[in-house]
This record gives C-alpha cells, sequence and structure tokens, in this order.
C-alpha cells in the first residue's frame, strides 16, 4: 500500500549544496514524510534531484519512511546497468523501491535487466514512463506483452486522453499508476488563478485548486498515486491535504471537467 498523493523531483529538486537551496527541499521532504508521504519520483534525468533527495533522506533518517522511485534513461545492456548504479548510489540505498524505464528509452534491453535487478533484490517493483499522448499506442504494447508492477503517465484534467486506452488497460493488468504532471507541469494553474473554487467541491472535502485538481486524478479506479512536484512547503501542505477525506464520483468527475472547460 501506497499513500495517493507523492512527490516529483523534476526541475524543483535540481539545486546545489548551498543551505540556502536546500534548506526550502529539506522543509518539503520532512513534512511529506510527516504528513504520511511516502512515494518520491526522481530520474538519473533531473540534473541533481537524485543526489539532492538521497543527501536530505540520509540527514533526515528518512530512507525507511520512503518509497523511493527512480529511472533508467540510456540505450545499452552495460550503459543502463552503469546509470542504475549510480542512481542507488547517489539516493543512497542499496536497493530501490522502484525503476522505471525512462521515456520508453531502450525498453525491452533494460526490462530484462530491470527483471534481473528485481529478483536479486536490488528493486521491488520495475515499470515504465512516458508523459506524452503520441506514446500511448508503445506504452499499451508493453502493457500487453511485458511484465510489469507499475506504469507512469500524465494525466490531468488538462491532459485526459490517458483514461482511453491506457489507464483501463493497467487496471486490467493488475498494473499500478503512477500519475505523472498533475498540474499539467503548473500550466492548470494559470487557467485557474483568480477562479474562484466551485461552492460544490465541498461535497467531496476540496478546499483548493491543487486539490480539486488531484482529487479528479486519484478518483479515477486504475490510479495508485499522483506524483506532484514542488520545493515549497505551503504548496506541498496543500497537495498533501488532497490525498485526505471523500472522492468526487464519476459524475462529480464529470462537472469538474465541464467546469475546467468553462474557464
Ligand atoms: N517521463 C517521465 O517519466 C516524467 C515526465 C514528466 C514528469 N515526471 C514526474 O512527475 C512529476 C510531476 O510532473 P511535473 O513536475 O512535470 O509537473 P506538475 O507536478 O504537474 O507541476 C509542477 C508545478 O506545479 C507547481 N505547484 C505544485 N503544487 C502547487 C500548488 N499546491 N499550488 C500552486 N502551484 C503548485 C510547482 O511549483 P512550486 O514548486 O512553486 O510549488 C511546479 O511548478 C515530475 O516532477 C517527475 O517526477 C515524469
Amino acid at each position: 500500500m501506497i499513500p495517493v498523493i507523492g512527490l516529483g523531483s523534476w526541475q524543483v529538486f535540481d539545486v546545489g549544496a548551498s543551505a540556502a537551496e536546500r534548506q526550502p527541499l529539506e522543509e518539503v521532504i520532512s513534512r511529506f514524510v510527516t504528513l504520511g508521504g511516502r512515494v518520491v519520483d526522481s530520474s538519473p534525468m533531473y540534473g541533481r534531484a537524485e543526489q539532492v533527495i538521497g543527501d536530505l533522506a540520509a540527514k533526515l533518517s528518512l530512507h525507511s519512511a520512503l518509497f523511493l522511485a527512480t529511472k533508467v534513461w540510456t540505450t545499452g545492456k552495460d550503459e543502463g546497468i552503469a546509470s542504475m548504479e549510480k542512481s542507488l548510489s547517489r539516493l543512497q540505498t542499496r536497493r530501490i523501491d522502484l525503476i522505471q524505464v525512462h521515456n520508453l528509452v531502450d525498453a525491452r534491453t533494460h526490462l530484462a535487466t530491470l527483471r534481473d535487478w528485481k529478483e536479486q533484490g536490488r528493486a521491488r517493483y520495475i515499470g515504465i514512463t512516458h508523459y506524452n499522448s503520441s506514446a500511448y499506442p508503445e506504452v499499451a504494447r508493453l502493457l500487453r506483452t511485458e511484465k510489469i508492477d507499475f506504469v507512469q503517465i500524465n494525466y490531468s484534467l488538462g491532459e485526459r486522453e490517458a483514461a482511453k486506452e491506457v489507464l483501463p488497460l493497467a487496471q486490467d493488468r493488475g498494473v499500478a499508476v503512477l500519475v505523472n504532471r498533475p498540474f499539467g507541469g503548473g500550466d492548470l494553474f494559470a487557467r485557474v488563478r483568480q477562479k474562484p473554487l466551485p461552492d460544490w467541491a465541498g461535497e467531496f472535502d476540496c478546499h483548493s485548486w491543487a486539490q480539486f485538481l488531484l482529487k479528479w486524478i486519484i478518483a479515477h479506479p486504475a490510479a495508485t498515486c499522483a506524483i506532484p512536484a514542488t520545493g515549497n512547503v505551503r504548496h506541498l501542505e496543500d497537495n498533501m491535504q488532497g490525498g485526505i477525506g471523500r472522492l468526487p464520483d464519476a459524475t462529480l468527475r464529470q462537472r469538474m471537467v465541464e467546469a475546467i472547460a468553462q474557464l
């Protein structure tokens, strides 16, 4: 079991070693765990993010509380292994909770290695990721033909296409779904800013636009965990609240789609 709200790390965790750069992220990850969060998603593609997460987890003794997810993003078997070794070293762990093939790059090659790592106990779960609907046919093909534990995909009130095939297929195959870009990379806030939250949002214990966007996602029966990225502790608290209380039913979810379309 993992909590429905996780933490992404693209861009926001790619910072240097100075106290001024690290302190806000230390506050974010510490508060995340205090509020019951576990899943932190990273990638060797995210600059210094893996190192920052590893350093902060070690400094705050959070390794046992966190469910660490990272990725392999290169071509070739040996290059993939070397990359994953570096990721584990930067994250300061001997076993990773989840390794995913980032953007399906050389997926067949890496999935064979990932299965080996899983057998050896170096990775608890394995998966694939993408962030764009152009890749859905290939994501669907891998979901049908490969044995994977997780798929990570973009799905939000601004990008709903995954609900057509990828999400139902993942559900049928018993594959857990991490949802990336839950705020469309932040773009959805530009649409809702200055607009009043509909009063019926109270029907599902929703008190902010961030919670509105997150609750719509995690109410999908296939969604396991949404992974919003933030470097701001107030935003983190807002997002974590999105995982608490009632969720919208199918009728309310449709009303939410229409409310966003009308903005
Ligand atoms: N191919 C892949 O595998 C792939 C692709 C894309 C993303 N991902 C993963 O998914 C994660 C999430 O996607 P994303 O980072 O692209 O975008 P996102 O989570 O949809 O949006 C992040 C943006 O939203 C802002 N934000 C967060 N919470 C907020 C709140 N409560 N109120 C107002 N603004 C808020 C953040 O700024 P502040 O810092 O100011 O809060 C940030 O600019 C990534 O970090 C990464 O881990 C994976």
